[in-house]
């Protein structure tokens, strides 16, 4: 049979093009080499690290957070295995409904790691070495990333460890240290804070969080501090011995200086992922790769006719919804449509407490590159929703146009950050002004009016503050 697609890989980015493909009436199979579809998102990202945040959250929140609200509570107990439990009930049902869409769709999954012999052919070998030729008019490359080495330190998964390993601790560590101080290191950290560790993060740059609006990431870390972060910034991590179950791990200021060590019981190197193309055959197949990214054009399409590529593997951000934006837009393309991604209007939430959202421009990068912008802010002390519920940490920041009012822009820490955030997705989606945001009628005592009145503060005319 020859197939109207080949996908390899089933993260979001894959496993989304797959269905998006079958349900424009192409006939479609998954190379996938895990055991369950849904690629790192699903296994080991995503869905495990929110279902422990939220869980640890609850915990955290049950010792420390309930007393104030006049809701009195024993001192809670970690189960620890339920925790995990939890977690990996909440993997096996996500992985178990894209196997479910997978037949509802009728694709098929050919299980193993799927290599480009030529254009239109994708040989697939399985566990027992035994390999099965797959012919196909389209190859999309959907191979995902895995996480970057601290060149000599070697990660066990059990005391040094990657994300991957951060899920599975079969117990808290009294001392963490996290090396980078990015989306990976502050969520993980979070969860082993929350269930009794002490971190240290150690990070290259002299801010938490690049990419992120600085001020944005100021603030945060103030934040992360009072809950009893220790972050050495503008440091390096330059080796970490074992000896007696302990890890001591020497780090060096950046700009030179005296070293000094760090103990701990775990240490978890979260300092990036890079695009995975091993055993795929590109280099002989001739597909050009930058940096270890596929290159693409604007259609997803490689310098090779016939295969395409998208998700972590190519160029942007590391994103499941990213991922999947490009599944969907490769598969209308393949289909004739005109599929298409706004890289302009890609939300980015960082799952901590509280949240942090962002979606367009940062402050920064608008100065960069010398946009002339309005800012509004409205803080959730100034929210009476926030009040009711205690959660009166952070603000909302609106980025303007100065000429246009258009929302290039906006930025939110606090809690439900991550679901405050897409009013402004949709509005900037619609080229909309910080006015249409600010006469939006904002149903009241909610945490989104804080968005509203940041909008109205563009104009300086923001009523409660
Ligand atoms: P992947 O999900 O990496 O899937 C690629 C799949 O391809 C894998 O299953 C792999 O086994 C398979 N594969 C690779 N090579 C072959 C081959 N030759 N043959 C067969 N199969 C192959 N993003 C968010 O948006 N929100 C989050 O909250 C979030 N949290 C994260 C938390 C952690 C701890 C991590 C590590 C990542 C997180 N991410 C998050 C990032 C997100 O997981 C990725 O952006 C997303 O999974 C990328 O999707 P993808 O389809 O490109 O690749
Ligand atoms: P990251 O790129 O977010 O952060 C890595 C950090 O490590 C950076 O601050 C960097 O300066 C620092 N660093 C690099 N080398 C270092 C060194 N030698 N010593 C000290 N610090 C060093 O990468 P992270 O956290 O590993 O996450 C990988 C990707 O996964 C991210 O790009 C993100 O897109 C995705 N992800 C998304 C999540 C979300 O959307 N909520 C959650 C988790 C991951």
């Amino acid at each position: 049979m020859t197939y109207d697609l080949v996908v390899i890989g089933a993260g979001p980015g894959g496993y989304v093009c797959a269905i998006r493909a079958a349900q424009l009436g192409m006939k479609v199979a998954v190379v996938e080499m895990r055991k369950t579809l849904g690629g790192t998102c699903l296994n080991i990202g995503c869905i495990p690290s929110k279902a422990l945040l939220y869980a640890s959250e609850m915990f955290e929140e049950a010792a420390h957070g309930l007393g104030a609200l006049g809701v009195v509570v024993a001192p809670p107990k970690l189960d620890l295995a339920a925790m995990m439990k939890h977690k990996d009930d909440t993997v096996a049902a996500n992985v178990n409904g894209v196997a479910f869409l997978f037949k509802k769709n009728k694709i098929d999954w050919a299980v193993g790691e799927g290599r480009i012999a030529a254009p239109g052919k994708v040989v697939v070998k399985g566990e027992d070495g035994a390999e099965q030729t797959l012919e196909t008019k389209a190859i999309v490359i959907a191979t995902g990333s895995d996480f970057a080495r601290l060149p000599g330190v070697e990660i066990d998964e059990r005391t040094i460890v990657s994300s991957t390993g951060a899920l599975t601790l079969p117990k808290a560590p009294k001392r963490l240290i996290v090396v980078g101080a990015g989306v990976i290191g502050l969520e993980l950290g979070s969860v082993w804070r929350r269930l009794g560790a002490e971190v240290a993060v150690v990070e290259f740059l002299d801010r938490i969080l690049p990419g992120m609006d600085s001020e944005v990431a100021r603030q945060f870390q103030r934040m992360l501090e009072k809950q009893g972060f220790a972050f050495h910034l503008c440091h390096k991590v330059t080796r970490v011995a074992k000896a007696a179950g302990v890890l001591t791990t020497a780090i060096e200021p950046v700009a030179g200086g005296e070293a000094k060590t760090i103990e701990a019981d775990v240490v978890l190197v979260a300092i990036g992922r890079r695009p995975f193309t091993e055993n795929l055959g590109l280099e002989a197949l001739g597909v050009a790769t930058d940096r270890g990214q596929v290159v693409v054009d604007a259609h997803f399409a490689t310098n090779v006719p016939g295969v395409y590529a998208i998700g972590d593997v190519i160029r942007g951000p590391m994103l499941a919804h990213k991922a999947e934006d490009e599944g969907v837009a490769v598969a209308e393309i393949l289909a004739g449509q005109a599929g298409h991604v706004n890289y302009d209007v890609i939300p980015s939430v960082v799952y901590t407490t509280p949240e942090i959202a962002a979606v367009g421009k940062t402050e920064d990068e608008l100065k960069t590159e010398g946009v002339a912008y309005k800012a509004g802010k409205f803080p959730f002390t100034a929210n009476a929703r926030a009040r009711a519920m205690r959660h009166t940490e952070g603000f909302v920041k609106i980025l303007a146009d100065a000429a246009t009012d258009r929302v290039l822009g906006a930025h939110i820490v606090g809690f439900g950050a991550g679901e405050m955030i897409h009013e402004a997705a949709v509005l900037m989606e619609f080229g909309g002004s910080s006015e249409d945001l600010a006469r939006t009628c904002h149903a009241h005592p909610t945490m989104s009016e804080a968005v509203k009145e940041a909008a109205m503060a563009v104009e300086k005319r923001a009523i409660h503050i």
